[in-house]
């Protein structure tokens, strides 16, 4: 129970307004299913607040809601409630693209209109939305007098926890999301420790908070995620540790004003999301940040498509080639483009990316960073009206490369145009980057201008048909449901850190991933390595999984551009490279058949609007037998397996491209037994028979 109210936990009905003892009005409002319940009142000073069950376990004990402004006094106390309204809805909805074809969206809401007793009566509105998988709430500020627009010094949203649970956390970076995750108690959490690490060409860590998602697991064996959805014009949330209230509270990512959000009324937040389950995999199989978006405002998609690709980009991380054309080994030339695309028409893959293809490269890292890159120059060995022809020819799409260096008053200006002549080129996918620190200074990766920029990115590049991948960005908070061309965002520590970083991605990475940032929506990891120790490239560095743990990636960590992110030469004759080849990238169905955060995870999926599943099973540094019951494959047919399974030796740093390919016979209900070996993995395929 609360150790700061009293609350009735006896059934409540839908939306029943009750009057629990020390409190004056409450209003209730409580999930389709009756799951999860939200309490909110005011509490003695008039200031709003809220508080969460799952069944009748507290999940959030009251926690206050509220803002402070800059030459205003904050918003908290003094406030009645003018309104509460409340209502049900329920839709069906289908995706563009994703982990599901088809989406349910059922929800309870309670809107409550809050004003000032006294002068200047300011006016917002607190909207809960209620899922049986979590809930949503965001506070809404309606045109008014008193107040035109709101200059947020910070946002003071309460989150107190039912006590010190275990939580997957990383930094509360403004800039980056490129970090390892930790494993500790909320009290233990160290977010300073991180900072300045070596490999981060931007990073700043102002406070002990954390980025979200943030996952947690309570002693009675809840599992929380705390993250946002709909983030427009508003700054990133970071969440503090408050360790005495055992709570957490949000922090804006800053700028470089005294304030963090400045804004028009009227004027929506976005929505503070609690995922909340009994068992770690649903939190992946939850689609309520995707729910808290408005539907999609493309109108034609038939130019949006999930695609695997391969780059000119894994040789430039090796070191065998350069972006800029100095170097004596240019990447981006017509002729090794052509290769890759050679390659790809032969191997099933749609997409080439080419990064270095563009001028300015020269001066990425240095004092000219602000003005170097021009985005519709090629080099002079680069044809890039021949490499798209030819693509198009051999049914390969180019995808653009625009790294910006951060440099973001550059990209600015340049936006229409760029974007203009990948339209005039027939290009419909480009890679974004934000390497550096952000031009104009004082601004971070994270902030209001930021993610404002992100916007306008998505949006142009929507008016002229071309999806977006972007890297070093705002993470997603389900906006792709509105802007389905916004495809896949980096916003982890991906793939290319083996390559160069002081440390590399600890076995456990990929298993922690799925159930952190992948939550928030798809990444865009570039599986695929299969040279995993290239020594003879870079003696000190490796990949840490084995070769059939980076093809069940494919499957548990989801994106819909899938990157074959080794070289053709390490594919050409392999055997496991034939499920590159086949594995699919859009899903009809998806479910988590197991799996604990950071330890090991099971997914099978279905190919959208195709009869062919398949199955990606991980685990950390452990090995690990799982039995796999096959009741997802639809009954009454014999399929196909085949299985890319570890070798009876193989071990993420010992032996990592033992692997072994077994075909069986299966069918619904029986039972698959996966050994996977020390940082290990297995990779399925199941086809119908005849
Ligand atoms: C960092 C990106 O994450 C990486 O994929 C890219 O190759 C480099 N920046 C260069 O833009
Ligand atoms: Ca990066």
């Amino acid at each position: 129970m609360s150790p700061r109210f009293a609350l009735p936990l006896l059934a409540l009905g839908l939306f029943t307004q009750c009057k629990p003892s020390k409190m004056a009005d409450s209003w209730t409002v409580q999930s389709p299913g009756q799951v999860v319940t939200a309490h909110v009142f005011l509490d003695s000073a008039g200031q709003a607040a809220y508080h969460i069950l799952r069944g009748d376990k507290t999940v959030i004990d009251t926690s206050l809601l509220g803002f402070s402004l800059l030459d205003q006094a904050p918003i908290a106390g003094g406030l009645e409630v003018k309104k509460a309204e409340n209502r049900s809805f329920t839709e069906n909805w289908e995706t563009v693209w994703g982990q599901s074809k088809m989406v349910a969206n059922n929800f309870n809401e309670l809107m409550l209109e809050l004003e000032e007793k006294e002068a200047p009566n300011r006016r917002f509105r607190l909207v809960f939305r209620l899922y049986d998988d979590g809930l949503g709430f965001r506070y809404e500020f309606p045109e008014q007098e008193a107040l035109n627009e709101l200059v947020i010094l910070e946002e003071n949203t309460e989150f107190r926890l039912a006590g010190d649970h275990l939580c997957w956390w990383q930094p509360g970076d403004w800039d980056i999301y490129e970090h390892v995750y930790n494993t500790t108690r909320f009290s233990e959490i160290d977010a300073i420790s991180k900072r300045d690490h070596p490999n981060l060409a931007q990073t700043y860590i102002p406070n002990n908070a954390v980025n979200t998602p943030v996952t947690m697991k309570t002693d009675d064996g809840l599992f929380l995620s705390f993250h946002e959805a709909a983030l427009y014009d508003y700054a990133a949330m970071t969440l503090q540790v408050d360790k005495e209230n055992l709570q957490w509270k949000s922090v804006l990512v800053g700028g470089p004003d005294t304030f963090k959000v400045k804004v028009k009324l009227p004027f929506q937040t976005p929505w503070r999301t609690i995922q909340i389950a009994e068992q770690a995999g649903d939190l992946l199989e939850s689609n309520l940040i995707l729910n808290l978006n408005e539907p999609s405002k493309i109108k034609e998609t038939d130019w949006i498509k999930p695609m695997k690709y391969v780059g000119i980009w894994w040789e430039m991380h090796l070191g065998m080639s350069s972006w800029d054309m100095a170097g004596k080994n240019h990447g981006a030339t017509t002729q090794n483009a052509k290769r890759y695309i050679d390659f790809a028409s032969a191997n099933n893959i749609q997409g080439l990316l080419v990064e270095g293809w563009n001028t300015g490269w020269e001066y990425w890292w240095g004092a000219a960073r602000d003005t170097c890159f021009d985005f519709v120059t090629p080099y002079a060995d680069f044809d890039i009206e021949e490499v798209v022809r030819y693509g198009k020819e051999k049914g390969v799409a180019f995808i653009a490369h625009h790294e910006t260096a951060s440099s973001v008053t550059q990209y600015d200006k340049q936006l229409d145009t760029a974007f203009q002549y990948l339209e005039k080129l027939g290009v419909h996918a480009v890679k974004t980057g934000y390497v550096g620190t952000i031009i104009p200074k004082g601004h971070y990766h994270q902030g209001q201008f930021m993610v404002n920029h992100f916007q306008r990115v998505a949006e142009t590049a929507a008016k002229h048909k071309v999806m977006v991948d972007s890297h070093e960005s705002i993470k997603d908070t389900g906006i792709r449901r509105t802007w389905p061309n916004y495809m896949a965002r980096e916003t982890m520590r991906g793939q290319e850190f083996e390559a160069w970083s002081i440390d590399m991605n600890p076995p456990e990475h990929l298993v922690m991933l799925p159930f952190t940032m992948g939550l928030a929506g798809p990444v865009d990891y570039t599986p695929g390595i299969f040279n995993l120790k290239f020594d003879a490239y870079k003696d000190k560095n490796q990949v840490n999984t084995t070769l059939a743990k980076q093809l069940a990636t494919y499957v548990t960590l989801y994106g819909p551009l899938q990157m074959a992110a080794d070289l053709p030469e390490h594919y050409k004759d392999h055997p496991a490279f034939q499920f590159i080849r086949d594995v699919a990238v859009d899903w009809d169905e998806s479910h988590v058949l197991n799996g604990e955060v950071g330890d090991y995870l099971t997914i099978a999926r279905k190919e959208r609007g195709a009869e062919r599943w398949f199955l990606g099973s991980i685990t950390d540094e452990n090995p690990r037998d799982l039995n796999i019951a096959l009741d997802f494959l639809p009954e009454g047919k014999t399929w196909e397996a085949t299985l890319y399974i570890d070798g009876p030796d193989a071990h993420w740093d010992k032996n990592p491209t033992s692997y072994v390919i077994e075909n069986k016979q299966v069918k619904k209900g029986d039972t698959l037994a996966l050994k996977l070996a020390p940082g290990g993995g297995a990779a399925v395929y199941f086809r119908p028979l005849e």
